[in-house]
This record gives C-alpha cells, sequence and structure tokens, in this order.
C-alpha cells in the first residue's frame, strides 16, 4: 500500500488546536483511499524553545529532508519570542527547499458571506500563485549606525530570470487547468523601474507560449481596489513574493474569512518537500479555547493529497467542507456559530466516513 510520509509540524498557539483536526480528515480519507500515512510529530516551536532556547533543532532542514511533505499548523507567540526569529524556520523552509510556488486559493462557498456588498457565491473564486522564494524576503540586507540618528537599514529585494519564468509559467500551467482561463500579473512596473518592468518584460515573453490563456496585468494598489470592487473578474493572479503576501490575505478576507484559506507551498520538480499550511497565523489569543476555525487547516490537508497523487481523497474533503459550510449547523464563531475547533473538525470527519 502507498504511505504517504508527512512531518506533522503543528508549531504554536491555534497551529496546534487546528493541525488536531487537519489530521482527523487525513484520517477519515486515508483507508477508502488505498493510502496509509505516516505521520511524524514535530513538537518545535515554542514548546521547543522553553526547553532549549531555540524554535527548532540547528539541524531541522536535515530533520525534514526526509519527508517529502510537511504539514505546518503555525508558528509565533510574540510575547515569548520575537516573531521574525519563531516565524524564521517558515521563510527557510520556503527558501532552502525551493518551494518556490505558493498557492493560494480563494472562494466564496454558498452558506457563507463575504465583507463585500452585493457579492454572492460564485462572485469570488479565483487562487493567488505567490512567488515563495525570492524578492524581498531574501536575507539579503543589513543595518549602518542604527542607533544613532543617522541609522541605515538596507533590505534589498532580489528577482531572478530564472525566479520569474518559472513563477510566470506555474501561474499560466494553474489557469489552464481552470474553466476561464484567465491570468493577471500583479505588477508595480510604473514605480519600480527594475524589479517590476523586468517582471513585465518576461512575462510578455512567457504569455507567448499560452495563447489560449486570456491576460493582463495590474499594479498592486490598483489591484487592491479591484478585487474590492469587482472580485468577479479575476482567475488567477500571479504576483511576486511580497505582493503576493499582501493579495492573498485580501483575497482570504473577501473570500468570507482568513479562517478558510488554505495554501500550498510547492517545489513542483519534487526535489525537495513541499509545505502545506493555512494562511492564517498562531493567534496566541484565542489558542487553546476551541475557537479557532479549523477549516483552513483542513483544506491545507486536501491541498496535501492533491499533490501528493491522491486528488480523489482531496475532493472528497473539499466537498465535506462545502457540504458543511452550505448546512451552516456546525461552524466556528468567525462564521456566526458556535461550535468548537474539535466540533467542526469532528463534523468533517464524519461526513467523510458516512459519505464513503
Ligand atoms: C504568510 C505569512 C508569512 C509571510 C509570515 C508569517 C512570515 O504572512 O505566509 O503569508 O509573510 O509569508
Ligand atoms: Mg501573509
Amino acid at each position: 500500500m502507498k504511505t504517504l510520509d508527512i512531518a506533522l509540524y503543528p508549531g504554536d498557539g491555534i497551529g496546534i488546536d487546528v493541525t488536531a483536526e487537519a489530521v482527523k480528515a487525513l484520517q477519515a480519507v486515508a483507508q477508502e483511499g488505498g493510502f496509509g500515512l505516516k505521520l511524524t510529530e514535530l513538537d518545535w516551536g515554542q514548546r521547543y524553545w522553553k526547553r532549549t532556547g531555540k524554535v527548532a533543532p540547528d539541524d531541522y532542514l536535515t530533520v525534514l529532508a526526509d519527508h517529502p511533505l510537511v504539514y505546518l499548523g503555525a508558528l509565533g507567540d510574540p510575547a515569548n519570542v520575537p516573531d521574525h526569529i519563531s516565524i524564521r524556520p517558515l521563510i527557510e523552509m520556503r527558501q532552502r527547499f525551493d518551494q518556490y510556488a505558493c498557492v493560494r486559493p480563494a472562494t466564496l462557498f454558498p452558506g457563507t458571506t463575504t465583507p463585500l456588498a452585493n457579492r454572492h457565491p460564485g462572485d469570488i473564486d479565483l487562487v493567488v500563485i505567490r512567488e515563495n522564494s525570492e524578492g524581498e524576503y531574501v536575507d539579503a540586507g543589513g543595518l549602518f549606525k542604527a542607533g544613532t540618528p543617522d541609522g541605515v537599514a538596507l533590505q534589498t529585494a532580489i528577482h531572478t530570470r530564472k525566479g520569474i519564468e518559472r513563477i510566470l509559467r506555474f501561474g499560466f500551467e494553474t489557469a489552464r487547468k481552470r474553466a476561464r482561463k484567465r491570468l493577471t500579473l500583479v505588477t508595480k512596473s510604473n514605480a519600480l523601474k527594475y524589479s517590476m518592468v523586468y517582471w513585465d518584460q518576461i512575462f510578455e515573453t512567457v504569455k507567448a507560449e499560452y495563447p489560449e490563456i486570456t491576460c493582463d496585468k495590474c499594479h498592486v494598489d490598483a489591484m487592491t481596489m479591484a478585487l474590492v470592487l469587482k472580485p468577479q473578474h479575476y482567475d488567477v493572479l500571479v504576483c511576486s513574493n511580497m505582493f503576493g503576501d499582501i493579495i492573498s490575505d485580501l483575497a482570504g478576507a473577501i473570500a468570507g474569512s482568513i479562517g478558510l484559506a488554505p495554501s500550498a507551498n510547492l517545489n513542483p520538480e519534487r526535489c525537495f518537500p513541499s509545505l502545506f499550511e493555512p494562511v492564517h497565523g498562531s493567534a496566541p489569543d484565542i489558542a487553546g479555547k476551541g475557537l479557532a476555525n479549523p477549516l483552513a487547516a483542513i483544506r491545507s490537508a486536501a491541498m496535501l493529497l492533491d499533490f501528493a497523487g491522491e486528488p480523489a481523497a482531496a475532493a472528497r474533503i473539499e466537498r465535506a467542507v462545502v457540504e458543511q459550510l452550505a448546512a451552516a449547523a456546525v461552524r466556528t464563531p468567525d462564521l456566526g456559530g458556535r461550535a468548537t475547533t474539535a466540533e467542526v473538525g469532528d463534523d468533517i470527519a464524519r461526513r467523510l466516513r458516512a459519505a464513503r
């Protein structure tokens, strides 16, 4: 029997709560799907820091490299450790494992509401494809005379031809598989005359290979307006790292709740592990209280299955989520309900078992 080898990295705060529910969903589909699960749980994050003064062991990338799939809950608890330290492993995994394609779907499902007026399910069905390995997130910069009135901070963004080309191709391939076959490049070439003009130029070359895709470009500032004013226009949005970070939070919010937004950090060539995580953070203020919505985490587990070659099992999870949302009975407070994290997860697992 095929076994999926998954490193389970719940992390901190509600990451721990929602990972438990994602595991229930995985277990509920494994048997029927005819595959096994080998879950290796890692207690890295604040728990590890309390014992060792580090958020992960020094060789954590080597440990993870043995697992083709990594499932992450969320990282950080700024009351204990500054976020830029807690979150470092996430950024390092993305870069060192060349997880250059970050996929963040945003769909408005029946039974949920968007904060936008006069928008209904069907009006929002898009996916943000975020370049995930370079841009502003590269560790290139420094401080000069920081503690003095003449302090200077440099944070240099890096955009390579290889990096731009491969994420554009990934975006076009994604658009090719979708019904509307539309792609929008999120740019800012009116102001960033080196980096984003370079993106625009490479976009023109790559798009010539995909004549069946309808393309346009939009500056990132205008994009934030357009997503609020006419979200129905958008299908696949390709963004640089920083722009994708911002646009994907907006996309998650207009699709009802960041508590529903899943993500995949893919190394499409499968030379390194790929990483799956909800878009939301660790929300330490509500951790352990049963308040967190586990659906983003559960949907991220579905994305893991899809990438691992189990699209039918992935679709079953996604269907159970859609049905639960439509039924509007069992839901967490962010969606106006009173159910706990575990009640929502148990209801999904029950639906998955009943739907066999
Ligand atoms: C995200 C998060 C991360 C990012 C943080 C936690 C470093 O906001 O995955 O969108 O900026 O990429
Ligand atoms: Mg973000």
